[in-house]
């Protein structure tokens, strides 16, 4: 945002952090890709995503640590569920994995008072090659996103670097929802494109915490949200994967801390 009279002062919300956070949050971003450690050999046919959160929450729990998303605006589960056509905040229920499903679990947790985000998502038993490629494309287009992250870099660079990647392989990125800014709170800013635009984005400087979470559809971008308030799916019930890393920027360096 602006402020004051003049554009010559421009002030940046996006907060920096000591090394006292840093270590902070390299603890609570380690326990959430122990989480995702944890429950991936339960994902398999026949196991409901509410057992999948009871084992989330237990496992956090059991670590001195609570789950960010209960309760976080309402939602009412531990861990986020997004299976085959649903892009992202799919609510645990009764439903029962089968052979050839995806599935994206995403997990925040917040341990002494710090937050850690990451999410992967598993392949079901045995799955098309359409939704192997997919969920390979996206893991990749995470990656390319961290990659264009340079100190003294800026915030445009990621979307841009993931566009050029994505559109190669004939997939659409979702545009509805981004990454963030993250720390001593879960969404702040900046918001993360992960796709192309004409803006250059803020400058990315040493003591940012934020995510990039790319969200991609095998059909197009666009996204709906159910009428439960939360569960965002593909417009046109096209497969859709996600990957999320939480990343701290050094003078010399870009941490994956959720790796
Ligand atoms: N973990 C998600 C993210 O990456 C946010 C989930 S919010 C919830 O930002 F309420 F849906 F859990
Ligand atoms: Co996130
Ligand atoms: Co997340």
């Amino acid at each position: 945002m602006w402020v004051g009279g003049s554009p010559a002062f421009y002030m940046s919300d996006i907060r920096i952090y000591d090394n006292v956070a840093l270590a902070k949050m390299r603890e609570a971003c380690i326990l959430a890709k122990d989480v995702l450690d944890f429950i991936e050999p339960y994902v398999v046919a026949g196991v409901s995503t509410n057992e999948i959160d009871k084992l989330c929450h237990e496992y956090i729990t059991s670590h001195n640590a609570v789950p960010a998303p209960l309760n976080y605006n309402g939602f009412p589960k531990s861990v986020c569920t997004s299976v085959n056509n649903v892009v992202c905040h799919g609510i645990p229920d009764e439903y029962k994995l089968k052979s050839g499903d995806i599935i994206n679990i995403d997990v925040t947790v917040i341990l002494n008072s710090w937050y850690g985000d990451t999410s992967r998502t598993f392949m079901v038993g045995e799955c098309s090659k359409l939704a192997r490629h997919l969920v390979e494309v996206t893991k990749q287009a995470l990656f390319v996103g961290i990659d264009a992250v340079k100190p003294y870099g800026h915030f445009g660079d990621i979307g841009k670097a993931i566009q050029k990647f994505v559109d190669k392989h004939g997939f659409s990125i979702v545009r509805d929802y981004c990454g963030h800014g993250i720390g001593d709170m879960f969404h702040g800013a900046p918001t993360i494109l992960h796709y192309a635009t004409n803006q250059k984005g803020e400058q990315i400087l040493p003591g940012m915490f934020f995510t990039i979470e790319p969200m991609i559809n095998a059909g197009g971008y666009k996204t709906k949200v159910l009428k439960d308030g939360w569960t965002a799916v593909t417009a046109d019930k096209s497969l859709s994967a996600q990957f999320e890393h939480t990343l701290a920027i050094t003078e010399t360096s870009v941490e994956i801390l959720t790796m």
